[in-house]
């Protein structure tokens, strides 16, 4: 008798479940590109040094149980936020996790990785990382194995019309690139700010490019947020409270400038697809200028790190000392937002006004 109940139950289980799979689909997919702002588990399966599998990374994430997933924050990323307040039932899977294989692509992949920028080059301190070339190689796998799921024009449509590609690229081009004179003294000395930003903008072109040709037709693409306000940045520059770093600011805000520019032109020239502009920036700085508006107490010091005033010298790991009130920082770790701020900010993608994302919004663009 227990043994047919239990039978019966996991038969409606697998009906129901199989039902859903039918109506996940029509909530279409993530394909999500960029860095740690936004991987999920990437680098966990490259020789790296820029790693967040380790605890206390992902304490609040619920689908893991509070064990780290690789993510760069204490909970979800502004990636997973956004797929489901899009309504997709799953969170777009690792390129690289072993089981991101057979239908499990179909609700969307994540390509992003710790360190990796637009640039080769970029982020060559933690010796690997996928960078935006190789990333849009590996989404052209992807891209082959749903035409064997769907079929070449099912495929296509899925592609162009139920998929949003996201990209978050460009803060490592700066902090693990231009700005670390270690390894890229070439470069700084012989590239101007505006010759390297000429580069940046010139390799992202190209980068969208291939992802349109591929299919690719509604794109959100972030700026580069104000990195010089960072608690990492703070702590090394011993800089007040209220204060950021200049230079950093300053480069970000020029390539800003030209991304924004770029997606005008994008917009223009390919015909059918749609690129939004997502200004990170501002709304981080935002967040930063009025925190205890948005209830945080602090916007300066992270939740986990060790080192200097703000916590903001050596990355969250099991050694580190660890805030109890995880929501009321805007940082997470001397680099990331906390996911308290990750909500707010993906709220802002999903419904804000056009000074925070244009021309339209992530749901208009869900729904074009
Ligand atoms: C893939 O494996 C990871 C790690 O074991 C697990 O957390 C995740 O739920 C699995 N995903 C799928 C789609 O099976
Ligand atoms: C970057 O690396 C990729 C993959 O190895 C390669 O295809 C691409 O040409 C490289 N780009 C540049 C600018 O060197
Ligand atoms: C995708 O891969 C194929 C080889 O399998 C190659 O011919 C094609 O140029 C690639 N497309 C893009 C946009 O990178």
């Amino acid at each position: 008798m227990a043994m047919n109940g239990f039978v019966v139950a996991l038969v409606m289980f697998m009906v129901v479940n199989f039902a859903e799979g039918g109506d996940d689909l029509d909530a279409g997919a993530s394909f999500i590109f960029g860095d740690s702002l936004v991987d999920a588990g990437n680098n966990n399966y490259l020789p790296t040094l820029s790693r967040a599998n380790i605890k206390p990374n992902g304490i609040d994430f619920k689908a893991s149980g509070g064990n780290p997933t690789g993510r760069y924050t204490n909970g979800r990323t502004i990636g997973d936020i956004v797929g489901e307040e899009l309504g997709q039932s799953h969170y777009a899977v690792p390129f690289l996790a072993p089981n991101s294989t057979g239908k499990t692509i179909l609700y969307g992949v994540n390509y992003a990785s710790g360190g990796g920028g637009i640039m080769n080059a970029t982020g060559r301190i933690f010796v690997n990382r996928l960078s935006m070339d190789i990333q849009i190689d590996y989404f052209n796998i992807t891209r082959k194995q749903i035409d064997k799921l769907l079929g070449a024009n099912q495929a296509r449509d899925y592609i162009m019309k139920k998929s949003i590609f996201s990209i978050t690229v460009g803060s490592n081009d700066f902090l693990n690139n231009y700005l670390l004179p270690v390894l890229s003294i070439g470069a700084r000395i012989s590239e101007s700010p505006d010759a390297f930003v000429d580069d940046l903008i010139n390799h992202l072109r190209g980068q969208l490019t291939r992802l349109y040709r591929l299919d690719a037709r509604k794109f959100i693409v972030g700026n580069v947020g104000p990195i010089g306000c960072i608690p990492y940045q703070k702590t090394i520059n011993q800089l007040n409270e209220d204060e950021c770093v200049g230079l950093p600011n300053k480069l970000a805000l020029q390539y800003n400038d030209r991304l924004k520019d770029l997606l005008t032109q994008l917009n223009e020239n390919l015909p059918g697809a749609t690129f939004v502009h997502a200004n990170v920036y501002a709304l981080v700085m935002e967040l930063i200028t009025n925190y205890a508006q948005y209830g945080f107490t602090t916007a300066s010091r992270a939740c986990c790190g060790n080192g200097g005033q703000f916590a903001g010298i050596i990355p969250c790991g099991p050694t580190s000392s660890m805030c109890s009130d995880r929501d009321k920082h805007v940082f997470w770790d001397p680099y990331h937002p906390s996911e308290a701020a990750n909500v707010i900010i993906a709220k802002q993608l999903l419904d804000g006004e056009t000074k925070y994302v244009s021309p339209i919004n992530l749901r208009q663009l869900r729904d074009l």
